[in-house]
């Protein structure tokens, strides 16, 4: 495949950042559109928006060949207040919205659009393999996917082929679940939560990257995809390999669930409640796993 320009919102995050070395190892051509102004080593074009205001660098969009959206306030940052959840469902609609608009008025056009939701989609789902087709949840985060894959598709009535890729948990060393996790493991304190019975369905951040890369290249890739291992765990099954993986013995209390609601709140049910989703319509579409299992993951990525 010639060089492609790939726009990226949301570059400058976990999966972003490891998405762009991909890209550029590739030979592609990335570029950004982040609130903040940094200008990087100059491998990658910053264009500045500023979605609360409605602002965006229409070049930005005039000059790529495809757009991956991944912008959006973290679901895992800080408590889920009234305020916090504003800011979670406001920043997903906002900034699809100006996309929107943007492709909208481009002269140019965009060869296809792939967005991130989650596969908080599917709500808690119990021990029961879930595919594409489950139906929505009936949490906060089932409500945000809802309305972030709602704003994503109205591209696709611009004729653009329009990908959407449901993210499970994402396991990279660099941060976000994996981090959190193998800390108190660390410390000799890493045991399940709460009953440890919960679904993660996980992904090491290559693979995840890889599908990305694959829905910007593949043309066949349109619609809704789970991004997620063919082998999701228990929280104990993931608890207990990242304390064999670092040499580390499972604290043999589980954390108690009530302890966490009170810390966390109602953010509390990321971690207490999960889902057991299926990659078999990624699988289908010729997408070859790099680490299907969970113990391949983990070595690789803290070994
Ligand atoms: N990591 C996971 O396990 C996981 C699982 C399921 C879904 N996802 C979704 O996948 C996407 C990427 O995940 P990630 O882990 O790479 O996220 P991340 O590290 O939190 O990065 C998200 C990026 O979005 C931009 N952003 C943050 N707050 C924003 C706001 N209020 N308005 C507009 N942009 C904002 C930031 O870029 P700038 O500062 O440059 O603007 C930030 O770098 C997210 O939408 C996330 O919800 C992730």
């Amino acid at each position: 495949m010639s060089k492609i320009n790939i726009l990226i919102t949301g570059g400058t995050g976990l999966i972003g950042s490891r998405l762009t070395e991909l890209l550029l190892e590739k030979g592609h051509g990335v570029s950004y559109l982040s609130r903040s102004k940094k200008q990087g080593d100059g491998s990658i074009n910053y264009y500045h928006w500023d979605p609360s205001k409605g602002e965006i660098d229409q070049e930005a969009i005039d000059s790529a060949d495809y757009i991956i959206h991944l912008a959006g306030a973290s679901v895992a940052d800080s408590r889920w207040t009234d305020s916090r959840k504003k800011v979670i469902l406001k920043s997903r609609q906002e900034t699809a919205r100006l996309l929107f608009d943007g492709i909208k008025n481009s002269d140019k056009q965009l060869k296809g659009f792939i967005s991130a939701s989650g596969i908080g989609y599917y709500g808690y789902t119990g021990d029961q393999l879930i595919d594409e087709s489950a139906s929505l949840g009936n949490d906060f985060l089932a409500k945000v996917c809802e309305k972030w894959e709602e704003e994503s598709l109205q591209i696709k009535s611009l004729g653009i082929r329009t990908t959407i890729i449901r993210i499970g948990v994402v396991l990279s060393e660099k941060g976000g679940a994996l981090k959190e996790l193998m800390t108190p493991v660390k410390f000799f304190v890493g045991s399940p939560l709460g009953s440890g019975e919960q679904y993660m369905s996980w992904i090491h951040i290559d693979d995840l990257c890889k599908i990305f890369l694959k829905a910007v290249e593949d043309e066949s890739m349109e619609g809704v995809y789970n991004g997620v291992a063919p082998s999701p765990v228990t929280n104990e099954e993931m608890v207990a390999s990242i304390a064999k993986t670092l040499k580390r013995p499972v604290f043999p209390i589980n954390v108690p669930g009530i302890a966490l609601k009170i810390l966390l709140g109602e953010m509390s049910e990321i971690v207490l409640k999960g889902s057991k989703v299926s990659s078999k319509k990624i699988e289908a579409a010729g997408f070859t796993f790099g680490y299907p299992s969970l113990n391949g993951a983990l070595s690789d990525l803290l070994n």
